[in-house]
């Protein structure tokens, strides 16, 4: 098998770089038949593997991937999933080089090259990962396990039109363990497994003023400024403690015994290079919490984006009739995103002076998730890892969000793993975002023998 996936490996790459090409931007209306080229592109792959289906299902948003080859009854079934939309590639400018122009440089955490591109890591190249698993055991008539694969292109959206799907065809997506190659480790020499995601509701809050934008000098003083009020809302979301202000926000929050927090504890952190990596003289969070808690264990609130009266060049004086941001709080067992959404309107509204109106627009939530360490997958992907990387690998709770994952156990009753080969490092959603070749070879690796092992138990 090794021999085979060597011999496989500059085509692999070759065949990634041509799905990074195309910018199926799920969030740009601009790009739909893009990401429908996406959508094509894999379908023409998965019907090069001779499966028993392969199938494009169209949703009102853009189209799901389904294909499955079932080879006996008594063979477990795997469900792969994956996305293959990508974030929008701005801001343009910090690139070094073309987001769809996918290019292989050297940097020091990937020493052998890694693929710059956009959807490098999130997640084209992972999803890959899992098709040329599936081809090497299929080549090399290995392959013992049932298989199944979903792809959907809205991921990055909030994964809507997923939900119905599942909804609709329990039975096409029954499968005894679902593999989601969508997560990071955390480096390449300490595997991690991820065990649990964090949950999502996102706002978008609207400050209203005067009708209209006013001279800032003829009015300003007597006029309440929506960007003044809305700044002062946010501030006063959290405490001096780091802790967010709504009330009840905490109150379904999971107390996480001490054992799994000594756990977390053991994980390898360094604070100097944390910092380095992301450029900032130092950190801040919750009081009475460690780094890696503040980001998988704890809730959090954070503006993503702020707006409102002139910027363009130059000094315009004006008091404007409109402030607005968009609001993300990551949520954690047992936190439910509909009542966190409804306290956080509920809150918003009450903070609101008299002297402005405030409108409130709920986004796409999504529900924390925490995944078994006792099942059999668990035990056959620890086993794939702890051979490829010669390191058993850590379990360990992220910070992201997937949210089909919490309704895959709601709906189908299934439980995933969580096995990713990206890196935090590897600037998902950000510029420059890139993939190592070692992390997409050793995932190929992995994912081959773990399907094995899983056959084999
Ligand atoms: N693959 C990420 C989630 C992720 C990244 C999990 C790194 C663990 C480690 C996924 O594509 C993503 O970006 N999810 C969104 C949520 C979605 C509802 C837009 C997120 O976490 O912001
Ligand atoms: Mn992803
Ligand atoms: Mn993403």
């Amino acid at each position: 098998m090794k021999q085979y996936l060597d011999s496989e490996k500059q085509k692999s790459v070759e065949e990634l770089i041509n799905f990074l090409k195309i910018p199926s931007i799920s969030a740009d209306s601009k790009y739909q038949s893009e990401v429908r080229r996406g959508a094509q592109w894999l379908m023409d792959k998965l019907t090069s593997l001779e499966l028993d289906t392969v199938d494009l299902y169209e949703t009102p948003g853009h189209p799901i991937v389904f294909a499955e080859k079932i080879i006996s009854p008594d063979y477990p079934t795997v469900l792969f999933y994956g996305h293959y939309d990508v974030q929008p590639p701005d801001p343009l400018n910090l690139w070094n080089t073309e987001p769809f122009n996918p290019t292989i440089n050297k940097t020091d955490i990937h020493p052998d090259g890694a693929i710059f591109a956009r959807g490098a890591c999130d997640d084209k190249g992972q999803l890959y990962m899992q098709v040329k698993a599936v081809e090497a055991l299929l080549k090399t008539d290995n392959l013992k396990c049932n298989i199944k694969f979903i792809y959907e292109g809205e991921e990055e959206i909030g994964s809507d039109h997923l939900d119905q799907f599942c909804m609709a065809h329990q039975d096409l997506l029954k499968s005894d363990v679902i593999l989601i190659c969508d997560t990071s480790i955390l480096s390449n020499d300490t595997p991690t497994i991820t065990t649990g995601l964090r949950g999502l509701s996102y706002v978008e809050v609207e400050v209203t003023g005067p009708n209209k934008d006013l001279h800032s000098g003829v009015y300003g003083g007597a006029v309440a400024n929506p960007i003044n009020i809305l700044s002062k809302m946010i501030a006063s979301m959290h405490d001096d403690k780091g802790k967010v202000t709504i009330p009840g926000f905490y109150d379904d929050v999971e107390v996480v015994s001490e054992q799994e927090r000594a756990l977390i504890q053991e994980a390898p952190f360094n604070l100097e290079e944390y910092k380095k990596e992301i450029g900032i003289p130092d950190i801040l969070g919750e009081e009475g919490y460690s780094t890696f808690e503040r980001t998988s264990i704890r809730p959090t609130l954070d503006v993503n984006g702020i707006w409102g009266g002139y910027i363009g060049e130059g000094a315009k004086t004006v008091l404007p009739a409109k402030a607005f941001a968009k609001i993300s709080m990551r949520l954690v067992p047992f936190q439910d995103p509909d009542t966190i959404t409804k306290l956080f309107v509920d809150y918003f509204t009450s903070i609101a002076p008299s002297s402005v109106s405030v409108e409130v627009r709920p986004h796409h939530g999504g529900r924390p998730a925490v995944t078994p360490i006792d099942s059999a997958a668990y035990r056959a992907a620890e086993a794939a890892m702890t051979e490829s990387f010669g390191k058993r690998p850590l379990p360990m709770r992220s910070g992201g969000s997937i949210p089909i994952v919490a309704m895959f156990k709601e709906v189908l009753g299934t439980d995933s793993i969580l096995m990713g080969f990206g890196l935090d490092s590897d600037s998902i959603h950000s510029p420059n975002e890139h993939f190592g070749l070692f992390n997409f070879y050793i995932g190929i690796e992995t994912i081959t023998s773990f399907l094995m092992k899983l056959a084999n138990k």
